[in-house]
């Protein structure tokens, strides 16, 4: 990991949300390919983040590529009476080497609190993973004149007193940005980044230098660069764009 003063290695992570047959294999071997016809080892960590089910088959696939294999969502319990949930544990069984956690689209479809994405980051830890934190503010928030706030009482509520830059990525969303071809400005983006970076290093000292910060929203292959040029801004979560291979090498190119 980078120390004070460098810039955290980049992380392009790609969140296929409820999207993917095993058809989609072909695409997850063909980011493969063309990053490794790049004649890596490129300056990029690579994740896909596939429904659960696609797990397993991935990582099977992509072991010894620069291709990492991560899941959406955990349960916080290791195992037990959870009908339809899955822990860290299994997930690591499975191959995943990260878990997003307290998506925006948890949050609103599941209720999840900040307090739950806490415990959920915990649980990632116990299981030796990395958790992708998510945060970002609704439309109306920032309307309100609000996203700082809201940003950062999400980050100090959302992240366990054993973060560190080893074990967290913290992915900041705003959530009219996500699936709407919307993004904010780049001064917008650089503030909120900035604000998370103060935080995370009054909170976590010189390590929280090198805590990675991802943007998401809307990242394309012609945006991707100009975000990336952001001071704080150490990679993307790619949700739609990161479907197709070609737009998902796209971005990773802007990143390398
Ligand atoms: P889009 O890239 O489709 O806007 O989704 C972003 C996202 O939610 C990634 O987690």
């Amino acid at each position: 990991m980078t120390g004070e003063g460098t810039r955290p290695r980049p992380l392009v992570a790609g969140n296929w949300k409820m999207n993917g047959l095993r058809t989609g294999i072909a695409e997850v071997r063909a980011v493969s390919a063309g990053l490794a016809a790049q004649g890596g080892p490129a300056a990029v960590d690579v994740l896909i983040c596939p429904p659960a089910t696609l797990i397993m088959v991935m990582a099977e696939i992509l072991k010894g590529t620069q291709v990492s294999v991560g899941a959406q969502d955990c349960h916080w319990a290791p195992s037990g009476a959870h009908t339809g949930d899955v822990s860290p544990e299994i997930l690591a069984d499975a191959g995943a080497t990260a878990i997003i956690v307290g998506h925006s689209e948890r949050r609103a479809d599941h209720g999840e609190t900040d307090s739950m994405v806490r415990l959920k980051q915990e649980a990632v830890h116990r299981a030796g993973l990395t958790a992708i934190v998510c945060i970002g503010e609704t439309k109306g928030q920032r309307l309100a004149g609000q996203t700082i706030d809201v940003v950062v009482r999400q980050l100090q509520s959302s992240l366990s007193a054993g973060t560190t830059s080893a074990n967290t990525v913290v992915a900041y969303e705003p959530v009219w940005a996500i699936g709407t071809g919307l993004t904010p400005t780049l001064d917008d983006v650089a503030d909120v980044h900035s604000a998370i970076r103060g935080q995370l290093v009054d909170r976590f000292g010189p390590d929280g230098r090198s805590v990675r910060i991802l943007y998401g929203g809307s990242v394309k292959p012609q945006n991707a660069k100009e975000l990336m040029s952001i001071d704080n801004v150490n990679g993307a979560l790619v949700g739609g764009a990161s479907l197709k291979a070609a737009d998902f090498l796209g971005i990773v190119d802007a990143y390398a």
